[in-house]
């Protein structure tokens, strides 16, 4: 039985306290840490690379959940599984050949996602969907913490759902994106797995307790 996973956002994180918050988000109620890895390119905006990995590979005692938000992301996977990734999530958007990308993720011993913008109709994972460990759906347009949650999410979850059902897959499903106390209860009865949640949980004056509501 799938349980309610919350995933914070480290986006949203101080980083010049960078170690408190990871520490905080070890004592929460957490269930991963949310790394939102953006290049310039794909997305626009930079947020940063290995030097932040290092330290939450140093601190986490989560399962650390990597969004690469970065074109030809198969050239930093492996780089990323070394330094602590326990999954690695691509865009579909930006993989020429996204099967060589999430079987390599996997052969370097990690879990691999395939992430959707939000204007990318699910019927494109029909031929990946088995091969997949997690579809994490985008509920904003990417590059930026803080935006208003894309209503048309909740008939994604449902078509991923489905598509997941069919073909006995065990994918789980991420929604990321503008996910706040209002919406995080109708997302989980909706059919998704883990909720990402950054300026929700690092807006407020108590982060973990946010963590655990966003929970209930
Ligand atoms: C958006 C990132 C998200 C973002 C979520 O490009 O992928 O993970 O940090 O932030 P909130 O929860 O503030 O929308
Ligand atoms: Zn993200």
């Amino acid at each position: 039985m799938k349980t309610k996973m919350i995933a914070p956002s480290l986006l949203s994180a101080d980083f010049g306290n960078l170690e408190r918050d990871i520490e905080m988000l070890n004592q929460s109620q957490a269930d991963w840490i949310h790394v939102d890895v953006m290049d310039g390119r794909f997305v626009p905006n930079i947020s940063f690379g290995f030097p932040v990995m290092k330290t939450v590979q140093k601190f986490s005692k989560k399962f650390v959940d990597v969004h690469l938000m970065i074109v030809e992301p198969e050239k930093y996977v492996e780089e990323f599984i070394a330094q602590g990734a326990d999954l690695v999530s691509v865009h579909y958007e930006a993989c020429i050949h996204l099967h060589r990308v999430i079987s390599l993720i996997q052969e370097k011993g990690a879990k691999a996602g395939v992430v959707l913008n939000p204007s990318t109709p699910v019927l494109m994972l029909e031929d990946i969907i088995a091969d997949v460990d997690l579809v994490l759906l985008m509920s904003v347009n990417p590059g930026f913490g803080g935006q208003k949650f894309i209503e048309n999410t909740y008939k994604k979850i449902a078509e991923t759902k489905d598509l997941i059902l069919s073909n006995n897959s065990t994918a789980l499903i991420e929604v990321d994106g503008g996910v706040n106390l209002e919406n995080c209860g109708k997302l989980f009865d909706a059919g998704a797995d883990v909720l990402v949640a950054g300026n929700a949980v690092f807006s407020t004056d108590s982060p973990q307790k946010t963590i655990e509501l966003l929970k209930l």
